[in-house]
């Protein structure tokens, strides 16, 4: 039998940025959430959409569709989807907490990315203790 699981707690337990914990799964699905603040890394996931839910803060996500640039703004409580494919790059101006949902083993930076900078975990997401 599983246990709730307290978002805040889980993100109380973690500072890095850029850093998916995993909250829980279900199906072939990760549950997760970080902490953002300051720009990721262009990328893109050819496989699976994306799906951001900003649990605090706002978050900023840029888009590249066809060529064409542009960016949505979420603000707390607002949810997005990233469709497959599509170049994306994640900007916070100040922390922010984000929750996220995606298939098990998608790896943070996507299938194709810029260079990685040394402050982004390149990662499948960490297990909480
Ligand atoms: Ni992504």
């Amino acid at each position: 039998m599983t246990e709730p699981v307290n978002l805040q707690k889980t993100l109380n337990s973690f500072n890095e940025l850029w850093s998916p914990r995993i909250v829980t799964q279900f199906n072939d699905y990760d549950v997760r959430v970080a902490k953002f603040h300051g720009e990721y890394v262009w990328h893109s996931h050819l496989d699976t959409d994306e799906l951001f839910i900003v649990v605090a803060g706002r978050l900023t996500i840029h888009l590249r569709e066809s060529g064409v640039e542009r960016s949505v703004a979420l603000q707390q409580g607002e949810v997005y989807v990233v469709p497959r494919g599509i170049e994306h790059k994640p900007e916070s101006d100040a922390e922010s907490h984000i929750l996220m949902i995606e298939p098990t083993g998608t790896l943070t930076v996507g299938d194709t990315h810029d260079k990685i900078p040394d402050y982004v975990d390149a990662t499948t997401g960490h297990h909480v203790d």
